[in-house]
């Protein structure tokens, strides 16, 4: 039997093919467009998604045995704001999950409402790249345009919906909207009404593995499928990405070096986070999970390679840094603001520390160092929240990068291990697709029989030394530079 994980990306849609058991049988992805209509927004066209991935799913079944295909499920990036009209269709462009517009919003929410308050109902406080600051955004701003609401989706809901025409979404990716009391697995009622939306407006909610319906008839002949083939909810990309790593049930740790960077861990009870220092939200294997993100992790190195040396040969730029541990130059990655730890979108990025002998490798390898940076402040949240963490799995398009997952592992002080699939979320999406189809009885357990470790990467004690000093500097530079960012946000 063949199933289908979906990986809805922030560049691309990412399609994989595999049976049941892990036998990767083909991968094929397509690009789209993402807009910046302002400095710090960011948008995307739910059309062209759904555009890119039929084009994609054409091509992922040519030449392959279509009757064989039983299920399809999905990873997305997450917190997008999708709204459909009473007739399905898209009101306005997706706002994305690093769009930083929703400052008042999150303002309002937090101080006004209160965070306490916010977070009682949630597990969480309002961050500008959630959901429910977005709609709050829409009702202000585009009034016209909130009162047109008839459902409000997350973006791999939005594909799930026009493949099977069923509203639903999933624990994980409902968690990441703040309208979801996340400890109780359902729509925060409290939440709704502050947002002024009626429960009757959001998509039914799932655990990532089940199935929530079948192909609608008109789509399974336009790819040649049986209208059979079912439809598994999926989860957010994190929490897909965690079960492609094996990163499941208690205290494993998954670190994704994906557009976005995450430290991301398996609990199994839900527990609130002193301060909301991390976010608290529903796994896609049934139990819980926290997380730390930051905004930029291989944006900050694609923006790097492509918008500044405008190369593409990212292992010889790379070769050239030998100096680990050693790098004088520090790069702060805010490039779209920042989430985990000061949640603030009026920080920029910023190279520091360049002298008359600086090399274009110094800033290469600084820009590296300082995503491992931001995320080890992830980290010591977590160890302060009394979770041991000494190994890690990694996935995401950085982890391909040898040198960066040694800078990982000597940054966090951790044993950083590879899986033998690097495609994290569209694989975790086709595992879930055979849970949801009964070929596992969880994914805890499919997790056990299909993930294997390829490769380790163990920190070093002389460079784990070099790079503790580094990090108290790299810590040491937001709090300084903190009122200058707001200064030039004109804050
Ligand atoms: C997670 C997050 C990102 C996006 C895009 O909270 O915002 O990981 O899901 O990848």
């Amino acid at each position: 039997m063949l199933f289908v994980g979906v990986d809805l990306g922030t560049t691309s849609v990412k399609l994989l093919l595999m049976d049941e058991f892990a036998d990767i049988k083909k991968i094929v992805s397509r690009e789209y467009p993402i807009y910046y209509p302002q400095t710090g927004w960011s948008e995307q066209n739910p059309e062209d998604w759904f555009d890119r991935l039929m084009l994609a799913f054409a091509e992922l079944l040519q030449g392959q045995a279509k009757e064989q295909v039983e299920g399809i499920s999905f990873s997305g990036q997450m917190h997008g704001m999708v709204i459909l009209d009473e007739k399905d269709r898209v009101i306005r462009p997706a706002i994305l999950w690093n769009d930083g517009r929703t400052q008042a919003e999150c303002d309002y929410l937090n101080n006004e409402i209160g965070q306490e308050k916010i977070s009682s109902y949630t597990g969480n406080m309002a961050l500008t790249g959630f959901t429910a600051p977005k709609l709050l955004w829409v009702k202000k701003h585009e009034p016209d345009n909130f009162r047109k609401i008839k459902k409000v989706m997350l973006p791999k809901d939005y594909l799930a919906f026009r493949m099977s025409g069923v509203y639903s979404t999933d624990v994980s990716d409902a968690s990441g909207t703040l309208l979801f009391d996340v400890k109780n697995k359902q729509w925060s009622q409290e939440m709704l009404k502050i947002v002024g939306l009626e429960a009757e407006q959001m998509p039914e909610v799932f655990e990532s593995y089940q199935v929530t319906g079948s192909l609608q008839d008109s789509i399974a002949k336009e790819l040649g499928l049986s209208p059979d083939v079912k439809i598994v909810a999926g989860g957010g990309d994190q929490a897909v990405a965690a079960v492609g790593t094996g990163t499941v049930g208690h205290g494993m740790c998954n670190v994704s070096l994906g557009t976005s960077g995450v430290v991301f861990v398996a609990s199994r009870k839900y527990s609130e986070i002193d301060d909301n220092a991390l976010h608290v939200f529903a796994h896609a294997d049934g139990k819980y999970h926290f997380m730390g993100v930051t905004l930029a992790a291989a944006a900050s190195n694609e923006w790097w390679m492509k918008n500044i040396l405008e190369s593409a040969d990212y292992d010889k730029e790379q070769a050239e840094f030998f100096k680990l541990g050693e790098n004088d130059v520090y790069f702060l990655p805010y490039l779209m603001g920042e989430r985990t730890p000061y949640n603030n979108p009026a920080a920029r990025a910023a190279f520091i520390g360049m002298d008359m002998e600086t090399s274009r490798a110094d800033m290469t390898g600084a820009v590296l160092e300082g995503v491992a940076f931001s995320l080890r402040d992830s980290l010591e949240i977590v160890r302060k929240n009394g979770v041991e963490i000494n190994s890690i799995r990694i996935n995401g398009g950085g982890a391909k990068s040898r040198l960066w997952c040694e800078i990982i592992a000597n940054v966090l002080n951790v044993e950083v291990n590879k899986i033998h699939s690097e495609e994290g979320p569209a694989f975790g999406a086709a595992i879930l697709a055979a849970v949801g189809c009964e070929k596992y009885k969880t994914v805890e357990q499919a997790c056990a029989k299909l993930i294997k470790l390829s490769s380790t990467v163990k920190p070093n004690q002389l460079l784990l030394e070099k790079y503790n000093k580094k990090y108290e500097i790299y810590h040491g530079l937001y709090p300084v530079l903190e009122e200058s960012f707001e200064k030039m946000a004109g804050n």
